[in-house]
């Protein structure tokens, strides 16, 4: 069996100890990882002032893969400039790397709203608000401008697009829903319903409808079920998938795979949560996500079989009878035990 070159930044709060349980669970399956670790983050900040070397960046593309835990100082911290860590390593790695779909899949846990359900977020990763476009004009007067521009080329929106109906056409249902607002947004809203439009032929099997984003969010909470594959701009997706993660059991079930499906780069994979300060270090985090995170890598890489074995074993974990304040290593235990 192959051994695969993974970096792995635990960074902040919570972090770490996720991916410590994810860890553990991988070795279970029987994949081998050749793992270099990364101190980077908040903390990491803190003490050395970097956020992400540019030979770091250079490193990292030398992986097969990167598994992350979470970045972020304590909440209300001011210590680090608000968006410093998130543009400067989590955007960038994102942007450099070109993992231009960020992929998460919801699949309710028992007693959710959205309970016996499954479905994909295909969210756009590369552009929209996200690239940064805008600025100020006589800032810090009374007549001050902020711009904030969303980016939207059609070689972007196709790539994204055809990937989720690739993943629609591979799946039991093949139903293939755009989200968006084209109803204001009458360009960026043009292009993505066009090019959904011309993709579309291209797989006949696969239905799809659109759904304006103010009326996803209602269905995503009445009627979750009516979803499969959802596909969306990187700010909507980010806006919809903590909806989606809170209907189908909280934030500590969301995965998430940033991919590059070209392979120019290493893929980043983390849970979708934060770094909750507030209960790191205490065995109170709940792994699922960073475990699930580490299934969908496993996948990426390959390794199908095993990828299957750790969902199974997650989905086994979740739905056998278990106290519900198991702690983290715990949890990874049962899990890996299970394997
Ligand atoms: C996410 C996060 C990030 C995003 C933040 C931390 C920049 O919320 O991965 O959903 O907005 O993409
Ligand atoms: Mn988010």
């Amino acid at each position: 069996m192959s051994s695969y070159r993974v970096a792995v930044m635990g960074g902040d709060g919570i972090g770490p100890e996720v991916l410590d349980e994810t860890l553990k669970v991988i070795a279970a399956a029987g994949v081998t990882l050749d793992t270099t670790t990364y101190e980077l983050g908040a903390a990491h900040y803190l003490k050395t002032g970097e956020v992400l070397p540019d030979s770091v960046l250079e490193e990292l593309r030398g992986h097969d893969a990167i598994l992350l835990g979470a970045i972020g100082a304590e909440v209300g911290s001011t210590a680090v400039p608000a968006g410093l860590l998130e543009r400067g390593l989590l955007l960038r790695m994102r942007f450099a790397l070109d993992l231009y779909i960020n992929l998460r899949p919801f699949q309710g846990v028992p007693g959710s709203l959205a309970a016996g359900c499954d479905f994909v977020v295909i969210r756009e990763n590369t552009e929209g608000t996200y690239a940064g476009e805008g600025g100020f004009l006589r800032q810090g007067t009374p007549f001050e401008v902020a711009t904030q521009g969303s980016v939207n080329t059609r070689h972007g929106v196709e790539r994204c697009v055809r990937y989720a109906f690739e993943l629609a056409q591979s799946r039991p249902e093949k139903h293939l829903t755009l989200v968006h607002k084209t109803n204001v947004l009458t360009f960026a809203g043009d292009l993505w319903q066009r090019t959904v439009a011309e993709v579309a032929p291209g797989f006949p099997e696969v239905t799809w409808d659109y759904n304006h984003v103010d009326a996803a969010c209602i269905y995503l909470v009445e009627n979750p079920g009516r979803y499969d594959v959802i596909v969306t701009d990187n700010l909507f997706g980010d806006i919809l998938t903590d909806l989606a993660g809170a209907v189908a059991g909280g934030i500590g079930y969301a995965a998430s795979a940033n991919l590059n499906p070209d392979r120019t780069g290493p893929s980043m994979f983390e849970p979708v949560h934060g770094a909750a300060h507030d209960i790191a270090g205490e065995n109170l985090a709940n792994p699922i996500a960073a475990i699930h995170s580490g299934a969908l890598m496993l996948d990426f890489l390959g390794e199908k079989e095993a990828a299957g074995r750790v969902l199974v074993a997650t989905k086994e974990f979740i739905e056998s009878p278990h106290p519900s304040d198991l702690g983290t290593t715990a949890i990874g235990d049962a899990i890996a035990e299970r394997l």
